[in-house]
Order: C-alpha cells, then sequence, then structure tokens
C-alpha cells in the first residue's frame, strides 16, 4: 500500500483562539474510504480544508502525498491544490458565469483532456442534470448545485478525493446513488476518499470511520 496522507500532533487554532484541531494524528493509506463523523463544531471541515492545502496547519505535520502542507509556499499551494485532488465542499463554488456544462468543461480543458463534452456530458446524465445543461447554477436548486460539484470533481482523474456532506443537500434515493458512484471509483480505480457526513446511513460504504470531538480523534 503506498500512503496518502500522513498527520501528526496537528493543531488549528483560528484568529480569536477556537481550538477547533488538538493534536490530530491520522494516516491515511491509499484506496481507503473513510467517513470523518463527529459533532458540529468538532473540526471535520477544518480537517479536510488542511489536508486539501485551502488553509495551513497552526501545528503539526502534514503529508499529503509527500508534499509538507505547513511549509508550502502559497503558490506551492495552489499547484498543489491543481494536482491529483478534488473537492466537493458544503459551499460549492461552482462557476457563476458559465453553464452547468461549461463548469465541467473547463476542468478538462485544463487538464488537457481531449473530449471534455463527452464525459462531462456522461457525467451530468449519471447525476440526473441532462436537463439541465445550459443552465447557470444560480438557476439551480441546492441539490442540483451539489451535483454539478460532484460531477465537476469527477472530471479530473484524482486520486484523492475530500467531502464535505456532498450528499446534504440530495434526497436519500439520489444519495445512495452518488455513494454506489464513489464506491465503484474507489474499487476500480483505487481513488482515495474522505467524507466528512453526519448521516448514520452512509456508514455502510466506508472502510473506516475516524470520530471527531472537540478537535479530538476518539476511538
Ligand atoms: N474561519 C474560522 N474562523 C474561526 N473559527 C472557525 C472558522 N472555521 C471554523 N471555526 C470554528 O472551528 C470549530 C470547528 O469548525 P468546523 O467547521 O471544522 O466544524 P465541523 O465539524 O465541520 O462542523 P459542521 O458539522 O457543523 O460542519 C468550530 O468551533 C468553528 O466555530
Ligand atoms: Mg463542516
Amino acid at each position: 500500500m503506498s500512503r496518502v496522507i500522513e498527520v501528526r500532533d496537528l493543531w488549528k487554532i483560528y484568529p480569536g483562539g477556537t481550538r477547533a484541531l488538538r493534536g490530530v494524528n491520522l494516516t491515511v493509506e491509499r484506496g481507503e474510504f473513510i467517513g470523518v463523523m463527529g459533532p458540529s463544531g468538532s473540526g471535520k471541515s477544518t480537517l479536510l480544508h488542511i489536508l486539501g492545502g485551502l488553509d495551513k496547519p497552526t501545528k503539526g505535520r502534514v503529508m499529503v502525498f509527500k508534499n509538507d502542507i505547513g511549509s508550502m509556499s502559497e503558490d506551492e499551494l495552489a499547484l498543489f491544490r491543481r494536482s491529483r485532488i478534488a473537492y466537493i465542499f458544503q459551499f460549492y463554488y461552482l462557476l457563476e458565469d458559465f453553464t452547468v456544462i461549461e463548469n465541467l468543461t473547463i476542468i478538462g480543458r485544463l487538464l488537457g483532456m481531449n473530449d471534455p463534452e463527452k464525459k462531462a456530458t456522461r457525467l451530468l446524465e449519471f447525476l440526473r442534470l441532462s436537463h439541465r445543461l445550459n443552465h447557470r447554477p444560480g438557476q439551480l436548486s441546492g441539490g442540483e448545485q451539489q451535483r454539478v460539484a460532484i460531477g465537476r470533481a469527477l472530471m479530473g482523474e484524482p486520486a484523492l478525493i475530500l467531502a464535505d456532506e456532498p450528499t446534504g443537500n440530495v434526497d436519500h434515493e439520489e444519495g445512495e446513488r452518488i455513494f454506489e458512484l464513489f464506491k465503484k471509483l474507489n474499487e476500480e480505480q483505487g481513488i482515495t476518499f474522505l467524507v466528512a457526513t453526519h448521516n448514520p446511513d452512509l456508514k455502510k460504504f466506508f472502510t473506516r470511520i475516524i470520530n471527531l470531538r472537540d478537535g479530538e480523534l476518539v476511538e
């Protein structure tokens, strides 16, 4: 197995003094499908942000694909974020001035993909968005926007997907379908997943669950 993530004594103290992460240790191997669980405010999003290079640790060592997140410059972090990591976050960050299909094909073009329209169309069909291809994100429901964000995350060929309540805004049946797809990608392509969720129904999909309480990992 190869190591995807290695976290040692990670602390995150926000300006103002909130201790969102307090000495977290975590090792993740390639191909794991991990559920990150814990009450609201326990540090799940903070952990995912730091692993994705979107925020910096206050203290501790965070290695992702052999990159030391804490010691990278802003430019290095920007490159790192575009590498082999995909994000599905609570706030979708869709490009508001572009249509649904463009939100996906832009990523494909950035990555030098041959025929991004083909892959984008296929993904959006799976996500039941074929009737929304030429809408803009502002014209979609919350659940539809979330599905676009999932499609966008799957456009590239990520080795690691960090997802924060990825199905929090879709109905139960749709959520199950999306997790079946994640599981398939995990098993067939070895994509490693870290998924923060409150939803106990999703436990069955995870190969391992880590629990956060007040910024600490508990058994
Ligand atoms: N940008 C920020 N500045 C200051 N404090 C923050 C910031 N982001 C989060 N916090 C605080 O850090 C703690 C952990 O927040 P975090 O968002 O990681 O929790 P969470 O487990 O993702 O919660 P939820 O389940 O509600 O999404 C909370 O006390 C929160 O108020
Ligand atoms: Mg959160």
